[in-house]
Formats: structure tokens, sequence, C-alpha cells
């Protein structure tokens, strides 16, 4: 009896699959999961400069066809050995709009009724053509996710007022990745906003604010969450890339040669007597600065201190990134580990450390869609 229940129970689940289609790459991670863990199958990304006739780790901007042949490619791909369609889509922050928006004190039902009219004044285009979403951000420290009275009844002063989190989205971005998951046969039941696919990966019960910092190729992207709620989000646009082109631009050598050295050196050593720091410094100081700006306006707006800057995505890959990182923010530094929450061979510990922080929104959505499974 008891060798049946344990077989009962150490059988893997269904495979499923988290995609992340990037500017410069798609992203996928197969997991499982196993005796109660996610277990990681199978992961792998695909370089869509070839795809836009430009290099390896370049960012493009594709039509949705070109797309899909890359996302029909991948799971194709033997190497990577994509053996599922179930999965779910991470879409990316800038093309979602976010606000956070004062509401007075209100039940539930009233909110749903006034969140969408309120909504109009900060959407850009017809609210019929958005597909709304939103919760209300906890007030204080110590309250509940909803600290709205259940009925009405309990009455609320006038003054009492709380903060709604409002996500829209376009209706033609959602009907975008529709036509995806369609053409290229997946399987998908959710997509998700890339900012809570990274929070589920690399955040852990973190009772401080954190502020984490996803750099892509294209733009970076500012989340700082407190107690597993997001609280304040950001898009600079700037990314990776705009030091692969400095590097470019500075050294007078191609994009091709600029990316190589980029991934060699980071921000170490010297050409032809040009310090590669010195390039590399004015996106990284750009970035940094705007970063520590929306920090500090944070803890003075709720009086409490980010405790960690917590960095992902493939532009946090940069050598020698922390130490910028550290001097700029004087508070802790961290790179994410998205497949820390996942149970791997051991002779991968370390590649999967390296390139973790590239896979933190791929990981989160494939644990979503992993809730969902037996
Ligand atoms: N080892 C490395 N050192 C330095 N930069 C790296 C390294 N690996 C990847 N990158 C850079 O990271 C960027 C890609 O990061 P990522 O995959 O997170 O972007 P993306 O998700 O495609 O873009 P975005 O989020 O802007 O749409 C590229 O600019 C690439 O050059
Ligand atoms: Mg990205």
């Amino acid at each position: 009896m008891a060798n049946f229940f344990s077989n009962l129970l150490s059988r893997p689940s269904q495979s499923v699959l988290g995609i992340d289609i990037g500017s410069s790459s798609i992203k996928m991670v197969q997991l499982s999961r196993k005796g109660g863990h996610p277990v990681l199958e199978t992961y792998g990304e695909l370089a869509l400069g070839p795809y836009a006739g430009k290099g390896v780790g370049e960012s493009t901007n594709l039509p949705i066809e070109k797309i899909i042949e890359a996302v029909s490619d991948m799971i194709r791909e033997k190497e990577v050995n994509i053996t599922t369609k179930l999965c779910g889509l991470a879409i990316p922050f800038s093309s979602s709009l976010m606000v956070v928006i004062d509401m007075p004190l209100m039940t539930k039902g009233q909110l749903d009724q006034m969140v969408p009219i309120e909504a109009r004044k900060y959407v850009p285009v017809p609210i019929s053509e958005v597909t709304l979403d939103w919760y209300i951000i906890p007030k204080d420290k110590n309250s509940e996710l909803d600290p709205v009275p259940a009925e009405v009844g309990a009455p609320a002063t006038p003054t009492q007022k709380v903060e709604v989190l409002v996500v829209a989205l376009h209706n033609d971005t959602i009907n975008r990745y529709k036509d995806i998951v369609t053409k290229s046969s997946l399987d998908a039941n959710f997509f998700e906003i890339e900012i809570f696919s990274t929070m589920r990966s690399v955040l852990d019960q973190e009772i401080a604010p954190v502020l984490i910092i996803d750099m892509g190729a294209t733009t970076t992207k500012l989340y700082i969450v407190e107690k597993g709620i997001l609280r304040s989000s950001h898009m600079i646009n700037r990314g990776s890339q705009n030091i692969t082109n400095e590097l470019s631009k500075s050294l007078g050598i191609s994009l091709e040669d600029a990316e190589y050295l980029k991934r060699e050196k980071g921000i170490q050593g010297e050409i032809n007597g040009i310090k590669i720091e010195n390039i590399v410094d004015i996106t990284l100081n750009y970035i940094f600065s705007e970063a520590n700006q929306i920090l500090l306006a944070y803890q003075k707006k709720y009086n409490r201190n980010i405790s960690k800057v917590m960095l992902v995505g493939g532009g946090s890959a940069l050598k020698g990134i922390a130490d910028v990182a550290k001097n700029s923010f004087q508070t802790e530094v961290v790179a994410g580990d998205p497949f820390g929450k996942v149970v791997a061979p051991a002779f991968l510990e370390k590649v999967l450390k390296d390139t973790g922080p590239e896979f933190a929104v791929a990981v989160g959505v494939a644990l979503r869609r992993l809730q969902e499974v037996n």
C-alpha cells in the first residue's frame, strides 16, 4: 500500500510550457511537477535577429507572421525538444497600460462599475477597445489584500480612499497573441503581462519593498513590489541594445562584433586606449539614475526603504553590472534566480544561475500554467 501511494505521488504531472516573446529572443521553459515540486524538463532561447536580417542578440520589431514562424521553429527544434502544447504566454509590459487611481472607499460591486468609468480618463483609446483588469492596493503594511467592506452598510467616510491598480490591454494586442497561439498550434489558457510572471519566479515572500529591474534588449522595466503586491511600474526606453550600439559607434566596429565584445568583456578592458567601461556607462548611468529617482520617490512617498534591487533580463548578464548597480543604489543588489524555484539536475546549477535572469519571465509563466494541471 505504501508503495502504491509513493508511486502515485511521484508520478510526474503533465508538462507545461512558459513562453516569453521578447524583442531580441523567444524564451521557452518546460516544466512538470513531481512529488509536489516543479521540475525543469527543458528550456531554450531563439534569437529573433536573424528573422529580421539582423544579428543574434539584436532587438527587432517583427510582423506577426515572422513571430509565428519563429515560435513554430522553436517548438520543432530538436535540441530543445519541447514535448507539450499546454502553455501560457507573457505579454510585454510595453503593450499594456497600468495606472494607479484613487477611488473613494466603496463595495467591490460598486468598484466593478466605477473603475471602468474612471479608467476612461487615463486610457487614450475608447474603453470598448481595451480589456481591463484591476485590483486594490492594500492600504498599509498590515491590511489584507482587499480592504473593501463586503457589503454596503459599512459606511465609509468621504475622505477614505483606496488605491486601485488598473491594467488595460488593447484588444488588438490580445488578438495578436491569440493568433500566434492558434497558428503555432499551441494550447494557451492565459496571457499575462510579463511583470506578474517575473514576480512569481523571482520573489520569495519578501516583506520589505523590492525593486526589480528587467533589463531587456530594447527597454528596461522597473517594478516595485511590496509583500507580493505590485506597487509601481515604469519603463525606460533604453536597454542592452543601446550598449551594443554605443560600443559599435565609439569603437568603429560592426554591431555583431560589438555584441560579441559586450558579452565577452562586460564592462572591463580597453580597446585602442578607450576604456570599455566609459562607453557602457553611458547607458548604465542613464538607466540606473532613472531607476534611482523612482526608488527615492517611492521611499519618500511611502516612507519605507527599498530593501534590495533585483536584476533580471539578458542585459543583467553583463559582467560587472552588479558593482555598478551597487554604487548607484547604495543598497543590496542581487541577481534574480528564477530556476531556484525548480528542481534541476545538479550539473546544470552553474549555467542556470548565470542564464537564469534572462528566463525570469518564461519560468514565471510556466509556473502559473503548472498550477493548473494535475
Ligand atoms: N552575457 C551577456 N552579457 C551582456 N549582455 C547580454 C548577455 N546575454 C545577453 N545580453 C543582452 O541582453 C539582451 C537580451 O535580453 P532579454 O533576452 O532579456 O531581452 P528581450 O526580452 O528580448 O528584450 P525586451 O524585454 O526589451 O523585449 C540583448 O541586448 C543581449 O545583448
Ligand atoms: Mg524581455
